[in-house]
């Protein structure tokens, strides 16, 4: 009942995270089907002018508010769909999107941030319920940019029931079930508080979400990149001739020894959530990391957590307070770095950036023209509207929670 009371205190997204069951054990076995934009409707044309497209071309929108590319998508039952957009924006600036199913919003202002390039492909993937039979999935941009450049789209579905948004939490530990460690690599936004009320990381307050079989182990640390996390204390304050900070000696952090450590480090079975990608955009040495440099090392991660047996999994950095007009807006970068990163090792990505400064406008954090102190925001951040105090690192917490249940990854067989 503790445990109850406890969550009774989150704010509404959290708490609902805790009314939703685990549907693993009775997930049908899942099937993916390609739809290419050729075959979509596309306000705009079919071009092939840009290489790494699939099939015969890609949907060039008209650059407008509005020009959407509607796909038709048939799934044998009602359920939860998994859907892999493939998008390249040659642009610096983010193409967002709605997406809407059947009509209905169902994910507000998707970001396909700049890819590099036009024949730069990436995937930005979302999840929502679909009808049984055909259904209607609509990118909508909300900008006059219009809309990237769209491949296709890949359906996953399962033809279990999606999970009842009523039913009761699990709070006893699911019986049979192996015992994990849930650990964490990043920053200060992720980290264990080291006194006082500020700053208190994510990290901190993750572990209530979780059955007694599921221990957190937050090795996050306030100021790192995630070089400097990987390799303290030997990342130097000298850059190099190619723009990246030099290590000496190329020796790894007690740290990331402890994890990687036969006996007491990851075993099979375990997870390591990874979020950099704030101080590493300083730019000098030694936290700076490059855009090339930052996917490489959490390819390395990922290689070595894999090795395991353990799951990976890449979070893109969670947003600080920025207000443009009354909302909520991100701040973050190597968001494209992270998606990379994650299509080319295998591993999921939790988009925290984008669900965090979502959260902040569902609970109306940017009243009036960015005037920080108006509203709740003042018992969520800490005075510099970056780091968290405990309460907004539970929420925080408890939207990740949630990103492990919508995006279907196991490890949410293991939440309350
Ligand atoms: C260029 C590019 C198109 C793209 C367009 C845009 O024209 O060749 O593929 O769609 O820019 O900015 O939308
Ligand atoms: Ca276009």
């Amino acid at each position: 009942m503790k445990s109850r009371l406890i969550l009774a205190g989150v704010a509404a997204l959290a708490s609902a995270v805790a009314m939703v069951t685990v549907v693993t054990a009775t997930t049908a076995a899942a099937a993916t089907v390609r739809y290419e934009a050729e075959a979509a409707v596309c306000t705009g044309t079919i071009d092939s002018n840009w290489p790494g497209f699939s099939g015969s071309g890609f949907c060039n929108g008209t650059n407008a508010v509005g020009a959407y590319a509607q796909f038709t998508v048939t799934t044998a039952a009602a359920g939860t769909a998994t859907v892999g957009i493939r998008y390249a924006n040659g642009t610096t600036v983010g193409r967002p999107a709605d997406v809407l199913v059947n009509g209905v919003t169902r994910a507000s202002a998707v970001a396909f941030d700049g890819t590099g390039s036009w024949s730069t492909w990436a995937t930005r993937t979302v999840t929502f319920p679909v009808d049984a039979g055909s259904n209607t999935i609509r990118l909508n941009p909300t900008t006059a940019n219009g809309l990237a450049n769209i491949d296709y789209l890949d359906v996953t579905t399962d033809s279990a029931p999606s999970p009842s948004p009523c039913a009761p939490p699990s709070a006893s530990p699911t019986a049979g079930q192996p015992k994990v460690t849930v650990w964490l690599a990043g920053d200060s936004t992720m980290a264990d508080p080291s006194g006082g009320v500020c700053p208190v990381g994510w990290g901190n307050q993750f572990a209530q979400y979780f059955t007694a079989n599921a221990t957190v182990r937050n090795s996050a640390v306030g100021g790192r990149s995630i070089q400097t996390w990987l390799y303290d204390p030997n990342v130097t304050s000298t850059m190099d001739s190619s723009g990246e900070c030099v290590i000496s000696p190329v020796t790894y952090s007690s740290r990331w020894q402890a994890m990687l450590d036969a006996t007491n480090g990851l075993k099979a079975g375990d997870y390591l959530l990874i979020q950099f990608g704030i101080n590493d955009s300083t730019s000098t040495c030694p936290r700076h990391v490059g855009s090339a440099r930052y996917q490489q090392l959490l390819g390395v991660m990922a290689a070595a957590v894999k090795a395991r047996g353990a799951h990976p999994i890449f979070l893109t950095p969670v947003a600080a307070i920025t207000c443009s007009g009354s909302t909520a807006v991100g701040n973050r970068g190597f968001l494209t770095e992270t998606n990379n990163a994650a299509s080319a090792n295998g591993v999921p990505v939790i988009d925290l950036h984008r669900l965090s400064y979502t959260l902040y406008n569902t609970l109306g954090f940017c009243p009036n023209n960015g005037d920080y102190s108006a509203g709740p925001v003042g018992a969520f951040f800490c005075n510099d509207h970056t780091h968290f105090e405990a309460a907004g690192a539970r929420q925080i917490a408890g939207v990740v929670a949630k990103a492990l249940r919508d995006q279907q990854i196991p490890l949410a067989a293991y939440l309350r």
